[in-house]
């Protein structure tokens, strides 16, 4: 199995590859960066030491190694500087998009893409138009969404994380739907307390701005890292588990054109089934703002690209 992480020196792109590796989840990581080749080259030399018990090739390099990649891992972008919406990023991003789509189209067209960029749904989408692929080899990254959703319930009920499931769908940003509807406790679905809800609801708009207004120059790395191993291992191990991704639809939700994230069956050929919740009518509600506002941005990766 061999793995490219192109941004592979970023906040999201160097504890991916080193939590990948620790899981022994390749044969061969690639890291591609950007200009701080130095910090790269760091890196890749770090980690080779770190898991040379491990038997994993790590290197940094270049697109034209991309070739025999089975899981391309996007992590490419601009640093985000302080921003109110992901959405800002996307005149900022969608320019390295056109490129690195044509580089995996050239070398490595059958890989599996994971793109974990923001605005993730339109340079998800960005990407699938880009490199003409398959819709079912692309996905984009959002499960931090679903990660604080849990937290956020587990903190209402004043109980560990571990207890709780559930997801978020929708966009990764402002309009991202949580679905309380799938929220469990100990695997048993619950009906979430109206006070929980709207503590969930108010807290959803402060996260970007508690990250961002710390102006570390990092996003979320750890959490991503945790997020797209779990993405990487159902491929790796063909496990078909259901997880909310950013997918390329084609009718599903009654919506075409456009990537949002849904549920998802992963495995061995990447995305196995879209799976169509009955949504509850409020969730049906915010969902159709999400697609509507993701609609939008896509008329802008349509004149971008
Ligand atoms: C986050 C960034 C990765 O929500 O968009 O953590």
């Amino acid at each position: 199995m061999k793995i490219a992480i192109i941004g592979g020196a970023g906040s999201v792109g160097a504890p991916t590859a080193f939590y990948l590796a620790a899981q022994k989840l390749a044969d061969e990581i690639l890291m591609i960066g950007g200009k701080q080749q130095n910090v790269l080259k760091q890196h890749a030399m770090d980690l080779s030491t770190a898991m040379s018990a491990k038997n994993i090739i790590i290197r940094a390099g270049d697109y034209q190694d991309l070739e025999g990649t089975d899981i391309v891992i996007n992590a490419a972008g601009i640093a985000q500087g302080l921003i109110t919406d992901r959405m800002e990023m996307l005149p900022k991003n969608i320019v390295l998009i056109k490129a690195i789509a044509a580089h995996i189209k050239r070398q490595c067209p059958d890989a599996f893409v994971i793109t974990a960029t923001n605005p993730v749904d339109p340079l998800n989408y960005a990407t699938y138009l880009a490199g003409g692929f398959d819709r079912k080899k692309l996905i984009g990254y959002s499960l931090n969404d679903s990660f604080r959703f849990r937290e956020m319930i587990a903190k209402g009920y004043n109980m560990k994380v571990s207890r709780v499931g559930g997801i978020v769908i929708g966009e990764h940003g402002t309009a991202q739907v949580p679905l309380f509807s799938t929220v469990r406790i100990d695997g048993k679905i619950v009906n979430v307390a109206e006070d929980i809800k709207r503590s969930v609801f108010q807290t959803i708009p402060t996260i970007l701005r508690d990250y961002e207004g710390l102006r570390a120059g990092r996003t979320a790395g750890w959490t991503c890292a945790i997020g797209l191993e779990l993405i990487v291992r159902a491929v790796v191990e063909n496990s078909g588990i259901v997880l909310p991704c950013s997918v390329v639809l084609e009718g599903e939700y009654g919506l075409k054109g456009l990537s949002i994230s849904v549920p998802v069956a992963l495995g061995r050929t990447g995305v196995q089934q879209i799976v169509e919740y009955n949504l509850e009518k409020d969730e049906q509600e915010r969902f159709e703002i999400a697609s509507g506002l993701l609609f939008d941005a896509v008329k802008k990766v349509e004149s971008y690209l």
